[in-house]
């Protein structure tokens, strides 16, 4: 099975990916971030699909038929997305029907979008954590495969709670990533 891994931010979701033994085939990111510099020290192909456009300008859907053609040349079976930072269109979707992999920082259903971190902190939540699911074209709406749950201290930020979460995920969706191939290829 060829892993892709779609990163925007530090990276360190990717790492803890590499760091798990998973074979990584390519990174792609959509802007200048740490998880290329990770991708050049482990000798792994890195493409940058370059976001340049946030306003209501940005064409959604061609930038999801610019990342399908990049992957494409790789000949991607499966795709983890490790805090990539552009929501991606139905072309994407329809290329990697039920193979596309997300962790979300928060229990889903609850606190689903960017700040999941945020609301469940703004929420008074004793217990928050992560989920890791089946990305779908609604997002952070498709099956959930694995989820743990993470306390929120009374003291907490957003970084320090997110930086708990994500310590949280830094086993758990590598553990599901592995369980996910293992499957995929014990169906094909
Ligand atoms: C993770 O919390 C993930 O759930 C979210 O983005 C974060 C990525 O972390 N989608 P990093 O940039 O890899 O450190």
């Amino acid at each position: 099975m060829r892993l892709a891994v779609l990163a925007s931010g530090t990276g360190s979701i990717y790492k803890a990916i590499v760091d798990a033994n998973i074979d990584v085939a390519v990174v792609l990111v959509d802007r200048p971030c740490a998880a290329i510099d990770l991708a050049n020290t482990n000798q792994t192909p890195c493409i940058t699909v370059e976001r340049t456009q946030f306003g209501p300008e940005f064409d959604r859907t061609k930038f999801s038929c610019d990342v399908v053609a990049a992957l494409t040349e790789f000949n991607i079976d499966v795709v983890a997305m490790a805090g990539f930072g552009t929501v991606l269109d139905a072309p994407f979707f329809e290329a990697y029907e039920g193979r596309v992999l997300n962790t979300h920082p928060a229990l889903l259903p609850s606190f689903p979008g960017w700040h999941g971190v945020r609301d469940a902190l703004r929420r008074g939540v004793k217990i928050t954590g992560c989920t890791v699911h089946i990305a779908t074209l609604d997002v952070d709406e498709g099956p959930i495969l694995a989820q743990a749950a993470v306390a929120v201290f009374d003291d907490d930020n957003e970084a320090t709670l997110h930086e708990r979460i994500k310590s949280t995920e830094r086993h758990l969706y590598p553990d599901t990533i592995k369980k996910f191939l293992t499957d995929m290829e014990a169906h094909t």
